[in-house]
């Protein structure tokens, strides 16, 4: 019998519920894997990545066929219900193991330092609590381990910041499931503690009029392998 919550007779709420968005989403996050070159980011923010793996905010596991077959084992943290579900359907197809888990970046379901590697695609942008959540990811990540991330954030001159900016305080979130696009995730990484690696600024679509979403950073940091904060 599936859990219910105490008294109310209805089925516990999923930490993140965006099922609108989860829909659009599937759809369009397919199309981009050759329209916008999504796939060869993917493929790029994964190669050389071995051991265990952590994923935050897998989707619908766009990334599951880019991992290398030096990793040993994904597992990838999943919220929102459909899209967790096309997730299983993916690791199904994925020749490394993917095990697909429900939970939230901000309480990761998993030991402390089990991890040589973790990672963030399009995920910062909507975690509700930023520096929790990297803290968490400091946390499951053994000492010296990796971050390979690929997200979008603020960026353009000053026309593009006040637009990125208003559409935060405004409809962007509610229509694109918690989305952000003024976040500062290299910011972010280095206010969590985290070691900056090699990263470069990425245009998505890479030609043509840059939308809010577009200022992207494909790259790695690190956990520091001896100084804990
Ligand atoms: C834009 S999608 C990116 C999906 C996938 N990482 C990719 O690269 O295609 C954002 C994802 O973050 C997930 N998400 C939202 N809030 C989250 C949270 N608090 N913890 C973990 N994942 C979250 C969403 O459910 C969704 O799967």
């Amino acid at each position: 019998m599936p859990p219910r919550s105490a008294g109310s007779g209805k089925l516990p709420r999923d930490p993140v519920h965006h099922p609108l968005f989860a829909r659009r989403y599937a759809r369009l996050s397919k199309a981009a894997e050759t329209r916008f070159g999504m796939a060869g980011i993917r493929a790029r923010m994964l190669t050389g990545l071995s051991g265990r793996v952590i994923e935050i905010g897998a989707g619908n596991g766009l990334n599951f066929s880019h991992y290398p077959g030096t990793v040993s084992e994904v597992v990838a943290i999943e919220p929102e219900r459909l899209l967790r579900q096309l997730a299983v359907e993916a690791a199904l197809r994925s020749e490394v193991p993917v095990d697909v888990v429900p939970g939230a970046a901000e309480a990761l379901p998993v030991k402390s330092e089990a991890f040589d590697a973790v990672v963030i695609s399009l995920v910062l942008c909507s975690v509700r609590d930023v520096p929790r959540a990297l803290a968490e990811v400091r946390r499951v990540l053994r000492p010296g381990g990796v971050v390979r991330f690929f997200e979008h954030g603020e960026g353009g001159g000053r026309a593009m910041h006040f637009t990125q900016r208003a559409l935060d305080r405004t409809v962007w979130p509610a229509l694109n499931g918690g989305c952000h696009v003024a976040r500062d995730p290299i910011g972010a990484l280095r206010d969590a503690g985290f070691e900056l690696g090699p990263y470069r600024r990425v245009s998505i679509p890479e030609r043509g009029p840059k939308l809010p979403t577009s200022y992207c950073v494909l790259g790695t940091a690190w956990r520091p392998a001896r100084t804990d904060r």
